[in-house]
């Protein structure tokens, strides 16, 4: 499963399922996580004292190249649905792969694990370049995660990516996201995805699927019922995608239950669309979200 002979004291491997997804189980005195294998997903985390973080459907199936629906899914080398060829994954291939466990030690602060994914035919099949791409995931009393991405061939490519993180709520028509006022928005639920400028906090009325670009890459969600809040900081994140599916939406997704809408949201810190970043042959480009309750 993985090339590390040994693992840290607090890292046990597990099964996910009974369809041979494997992941990891964290178990440290500032916290305790699990991480998939597929996708290098980081499916819980809680850190002593603190509530989870991180939401997952109860309906997630477990299964071999399906996505998992919760916790952070990576969504890698584009956003959203290819481009050109609908046929191609949404959200890129990262998060249906296995990546490879690159390390695993223990820090004064935190347990770290890095896991990679470089390119071969199959990826190439779908995006022809090629790339390693790494996340470096610190499981401490916050979670941080850094992903970077490695140019290794010999022509420049663009590519989009995101950190698609699922939070609890107890209600998210009483949440709200402060720090992307003003920013520029992209509504994807128009006709013509236009463009505006946000007003005030974001709140979730019903289905929300909205772009903003250009942002400090730092935002709070306010879980205003349970009066907690998550701060989200990803300085060299520039696009924060807001997803809510709503009541209709949820109805169509096989790995959600049909009220799952009314306690959860989807904020989602990368670089997409305008902010999509272009990697020059030998160039690496690192990212970091910094999660803390
Ligand atoms: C969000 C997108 O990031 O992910 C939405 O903005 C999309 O448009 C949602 O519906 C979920 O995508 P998927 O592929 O995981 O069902």
């Amino acid at each position: 499963m993985d090339a590390l002979s040994t693992l840290p004291a607090g890292v046990t491997a597990i099964a996910l399922g009974d369809q041979g997804l494997r992941g990891w189980q964290i178990a440290t005195p500032v916290c305790r996580a699990v991480l998939s294998q597929q996708g290098a997903q980081v499916l819980e985390f809680q850190a002593a004292g603190k509530p989870p973080l991180l939401w997952q459907s109860p309906q997630a199936t477990r299964q071999p190249g399906k996505a998992i629906r919760g916790g952070i899914p990576i969504c890698f080398p584009w956003f959203g649905p290819h481009p050109t060829d609908a046929g191609k994954p949404a959200h890129g291939f990262a998060r249906q792969r296995d990546w490879a466990l690159a390390n695993a030690r223990q820090t004064p602060d935190a347990l770290l694990v890095e896991l990679t994914l470089a390119a071969d035919d199959t990826t190439r099949e779908l995006w022809p370049h090629d790339f390693l791409a790494s996340l470096r995931i610190s499981f401490g009393s916050r979670l941080a995660l850094q992903l970077s991405v490695a140019n290794t061939g010999t022509t420049p490519f663009r590519f989009a990516f995101a950190f698609h993180s699922y939070f609890p709520l107890a209600d998210s028509s009483r949440a709200c996201v402060y720090g992307l006022e003003d920013s520029v928005c992209i509504d994807q639920l128009a006709q013509d995805r236009t463009r505006s400028r946000q007003t005030g906090a974001v709140r979730f009325s019903g289905e929300t699927d909205r772009i903003f670009l250009q942002t400090a890459g730092e935002c709070r969600l306010v879980d205003e019922l349970r009066n907690q809040a998550v701060l989200l900081s990803a300085p060299d994140c520039h696009s924060v995608i807001a997803w809510n599916p709503g009541p209709d939406k949820t109805a169509r997704l096989v790995d959600m239950p049909p009220d799952a809408w009314r306690t959860m949201a989807c904020i989602e810190s990368g670089n997409v669309e305008d902010d999509a970043p272009e990697l020059p042959p030998g160039a690496k480009q690192t990212f970091t979200l910094v999660l803390e309750q």
